[in-house]
């Protein structure tokens, strides 16, 4: 399998983990000649950290050997059977960068984007190839976070999305098909419901920020890391799902009824800020975000080794 990443920033670099730790020959392009270089840097210092946590099946030296910094875009894109765009988050540049793609790859490589939010309709409409373009949204990282969802436009052919299925899961990573276009798809509307809610209980004083962050790591992230939401509440009650449902369903609707967006306003952000910077100042975020990445890696080691 050859696989091209197209803009190796924060995603475009962890992908190209992800393709070559699965063996796949991987070519990087970005307009940055820079951002190449740099990606090709952090995956020389993350395999062996990988390699360190019993992440990796084989030597660094032996993944790193399948990474190639590509001059061009068409070189990236010479001879691949899947390209992975991880350009900025704006319509006009995704438009554009797909327009490229469609005309420099093979027409029968699969042309799939990591946009968080833009649903590949809006991108990939005009273009002759647009049955071989979807969206496949990955966590960050990638590397660490198995998930991938796949959004396919409702012109995307159908063998395309399995062959992206088929191929994302030879990658080690567990794709979540999207049946239908929403903007933001799975993972990010969840997360939002999430937030929206938090951010609302410390608007309105309910509780603080680490009462808040208590709940759900002691609590519901917990269950979260081996279980979804359904499962959780099958579990929740001795006669399952509907049994949960008829006991707590009104509980949860009045919730859900008197719920509001918070209102995000400066005062509101600069409230929880202040509390983080309290918790974490702004010169140790670099630090701790490589302590999250160690502990990803300890409990992805866990869960590797339970039974399903
Ligand atoms: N950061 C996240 O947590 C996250 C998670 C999932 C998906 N995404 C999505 O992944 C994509 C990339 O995000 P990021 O966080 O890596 O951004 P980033 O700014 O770190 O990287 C973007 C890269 O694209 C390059 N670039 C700009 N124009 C280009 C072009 N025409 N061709 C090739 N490369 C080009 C830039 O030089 C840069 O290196 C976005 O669509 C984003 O929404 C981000």
């Amino acid at each position: 399998v050859k696989v091209a990443v197209v803009g190796a920033g924060l995603i475009g670099r962890a992908w190209t983990v992800v393709f070559a730790r699965a063996g796949f020959d991987t070519a990087v392009w970005d307009v940055a000649p820079d951002a190449t270089e740099a990606a090709l840097a952090f995956c020389r210092a993350r395999l062996p950290e990988l390699a360190a946590a019993g992440l990796l099946a084989e030597a660094p030296a032996a993944v790193l050997a399948r990474i190639v910094a590509a001059p061009t875009l068409a070189a990236a894109l010479d001879r691949a059977d899947y390209a992975q765009e991880s350009g900025p988050e704006r319509l006009e540049q995704k438009q554009a960068l797909f327009a490229e793609l469609d005309r420099l790859a093979p027409s029968d490589a699969i042309l799939a984007s990591s946009s968080s939010a833009i649903p590949a309709s809006r991108f990939t409409e005009a273009l002759a190839g647009r049955a071989r373009c979807l969206v496949a949204h990955p966590a960050n990282p990638p590397y660490l976070v198995p998930v991938v969802e796949l959004s396919p436009a409702p012109w995307t052919d159908p063998e395309v999305v399995r062959r992206s299925q088929a191929l994302m899961r030879a990658a080690g990573m567990v794709p979540a098909t999207l049946r239908r276009e929403v903007p933001s798809f799975l993972l990010n509307r969840l997360q939002a419901a999430l937030l929206a809610e938090a951010f609302r209980l410390v608007e309105d004083g309910v509780a603080g920020i680490e009462d808040i962050e208590a709940t759900v790591k002691h609590g519901l992230g917990l269950r979260w890391s081996f279980m979804g939401p359904f499962e959780t509440i099958d579990l929740n009650a001795p006669g399952g799902v509907a049994d949960y449902c008829e006991r707590y369903a009104p509980g949860m609707a009045a919730v859900v009824r008197e719920a509001r967006p918070p209102s995000w306003s400066p005062a509101l952000v600069e409230m929880v800020d202040a509390a983080r910077r309290e918790s974490l100042p702004h010169a140790e975020h670099a630090a701790r975000q490589e302590w999250r990445d160690r502990r990803l890696m300890a409990l992805l080691a866990h869960k590797a080794a339970q039974p399903e």
